[in-house]
């Protein structure tokens, strides 16, 4: 627990800086699972100052972000690619062939295989050795809305009214937010080797503390973190305010 939301971003960048310096130093690529959102902004606002102002390459780093909005072209400006391009990417010197995110645009009869190429991707590359983490109302991590069971992998999700409710300032209107979204499953984030879990604010206290201190439940996909032996959340005194 963090007095700002700065103050934990730095305390995590720091360590991610690590974790891409010692690998570059093997000769090996640090393979990074990002999110969208206002959350990680801190976070990487202080991965661009690293960038900029100590010299922190990004040569080496192969990114795969969470998720997408299904039926948003990359150049919208609400699209996750614009997104990680306007906030991170396009200040870093990462290659574009490293960026990965799902599809907004890919046609429904191609929906199955693009999400198994996605895992193919992840795998190829490694596997993932850090992911970064959000929290949403509904207890989602990704686009894994409640009823995302354990062993999801990326696919096609419906999204929760309340999630689309919560997006629909930035699309100035909630009809229209995009109904449908594909996300790395549960299992996919699951398999990282280590995950870092975001939250500021009041607003998310009684989600974050549902998601630590209650039952595991696919109804708080964020839940089953409970099991994974490296997470590790990280909290402003706000998002902390109810834990026990
Ligand atoms: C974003 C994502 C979501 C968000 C969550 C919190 O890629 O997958 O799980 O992390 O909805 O959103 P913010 O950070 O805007 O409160």
């Amino acid at each position: 627990v963090f007095d700002s939301s700065d103050d934990a971003a730095r305390e995590l960048a720091a360590e991610v800086a690590e974790l891409i310096r010692s690998r570059a130093a093997e000769g090996r690529n640090a393979v990074l699972g990002l999110a969208t959102g206002n959350t990680p902004l801190p976070f990487y606002r202080e991965l661009i100052r690293l960038h900029q102002e100590e010299g922190l390459s990004f040569g080496n780093v192969i990114t795969f972000n969470l998720d997408e909005y299904l039926g948003l072209e990359r150049d919208h400006p609400e699209s996750y690619w614009t997104f990680m391009h306007r906030n991170l990417f396009d200040h870093l010197d990462i290659a574009p062939d490293n960026v990965n995110l799902p599809s907004g645009t890919v046609a429904d009869s191609e929906v199955a295989a693009h999400c198994a190429a996605y895992e193919d991707a992840i795998r190829e590359a490694g596997g993932l050795d850090f992911q970064l983490l959000g929290i949403g109302r509904t207890g989602h991590i990704g686009f894994n809305e409640p009823g995302s069971e354990k062993n999801s992998i990326t696919r096609r999700v419906h999204l929760d009214p309340v999630t689309r409710a919560d997006a629909a300032p930035a699309f100035g209107g909630l009809d229209n937010v995009p109904t449908y979204a594909i996300t790395m499953g549960c299992a996919t984030i699951l398999s990282a080797k280590r995950i870092a879990l975001l939250a500021w604010g009041d607003k998310k206290a009684s989600i974050v503390k549902a998601a630590i201190e209650g039952p595991i439940t696919d109804q708080i996909s964020a839940s089953f973190l409970q099991e994974h032996g490296n997470t590790t959340y990280f909290l402003d005194r706000g998002a902390a305010s109810l834990l026990a």
